[in-house]
């Protein structure tokens, strides 16, 4: 039974992002609501392009205040190609300001939910501060531009630790991804850090592939992956790979784990489509959620909404994504349903 108070900052961001983490949150809600469930105060600041548009300010430094004095940050998703430049881009403030390296990324496949794939049960952990994403791009003159590919023993090392103590704790392979081929400098310098990190996991089998045999065999072969380690832009499209195969962006969450704090977030971005219309499948954000409990120490609040996303998937109702015409709320009903005891 909790006796813990947590604070949870709860940053929805732009699109779909606030109807999902409205359902994620009502879910949460619900469950603090039953005797022995977790005791949970939300704070909520807004945050993204939209707030950009409003005020200048896309994430203020008393959010990112806020979310460092909560026990833990449920996000939404951020308009970030929407956002010019110059403003803060709320995820890599979010990365760098936390001191996350690592993205972890579970995709795995539902009973009752057909795929064209194998059945997969992989974690992409991905480095999510440096490589191309780290910022450092200019001009070279009208026809040419340049993008600067950092990478770093420390945080290769980092991100690998945590790939490999997340295999020991599952089938004990990790994949690390690399174009060595290509990146030479750089990506010989990630493998030798993870191959270091390698060494302290004996009981962990070890491999390494090309990023892009990689993604060809995640979808002939999913089956033979248990973790895969992956630098920041190759992880970010590996992990949507492995969504993809085992159900779709509708079911892929993710938690960026630091020494001090840590946030939550559903893999798939603001989805301008269908933004605003109530059908966004929420299932990615409240799958989110129980990664963040079990972050917090509340292991069985977590088994309990992944035990109702499982019923929920196998028995119905489904959003569009899924073939399904079921909306927000509807999916927020059913795993609210499937929590409570009959
Ligand atoms: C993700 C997203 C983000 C990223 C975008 C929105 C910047 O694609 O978390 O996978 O790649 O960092
Ligand atoms: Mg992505």
């Amino acid at each position: 039974m909790s006796t813990n108070n947590f604070t949870i900052c709860v940053l929805p961001g732009d699109g779909i992002g606030p109807e999902v983490i409205g359902s994620a949150r009502t879910v949460l809600e619900s469950l603090a609501s039953k005797a022995g469930g977790p005791a949970l105060t939300f704070k909520e600041y807004k945050a993204g392009a939209d707030e950009f548009e409003r005020t200048g300010d896309s994430f203020a430094p008393s959010v990112l205040e806020a979310g460092k004095a909560a026990d833990a940050v449920l996000v939404g998703a951020f308009d970030v190609a929407r956002l010019p430049a110059e403003a803060t881009q709320p995820l890599h403030a979010l990365r760098h300001e936390f001191d996350v390296h690592a993205s972890v990324r579970p995709a795995r496949s539902y009973p009752g939910l057909d795929s064209s794939y194998g059945p997969i049960d992989v974690v992409v952990v991905r480095e999510v501060t440096e490589g191309i994403y780290s910022g450092i791009e200019y001009s070279a003159g009208p026809d040419a531009a340049c993008s600067v590919r950092v990478i770093t023993r420390q945080a290769s090392a980092r991100t690998a630790d945590i790939a490999f103590r997340q295999a020991s704790q599952r089938r004990r392979k990790v994949t690390a991804v690399h174009k060595l081929g290509a990146l030479k400098l750089t990506d010989s310098l990630f493998l030798e850090a993870v191959g270091d990190i390698a060494k302290n996991y004996p009981d962990v089998e070890f491999e390494t592939r090309n990023v892009d045999a990689c993604a060809l065999e995640l979808i002939r072969h999913p089956g033979e992956f248990d973790v895969v380690l992956a630098t920041n832009t190759f992880g970010d499209i590996l992990s949507d790979v492995a969504a993809g195969v085992a159900g779709g962006l509708g079911l892929a969450p993710s938690s960026c784990i630091g020494a001090r704090w840590a946030y939550f977030e559903p893999v798939h971005g603001t989805a301008p489509d269908i933004a605003g219309k109530g059908i966004a499948n929420p299932l990615a954000a409240i799958l989110s959620t129980a990664l963040m409990l079990r972050y917090l120490g509340e292991a069985s609040a977590a088994d309990t909404i992944d035990r109702a996303v499982e019923a929920v998937i196998a028995n119905g109702p489904r959003t569009g994504d899924l073939g399904g015409k079921a909306t927000t709320a509807d999916i927020t009903a059913a795993v609210i349903d499937a929590i409570a005891p009959a």
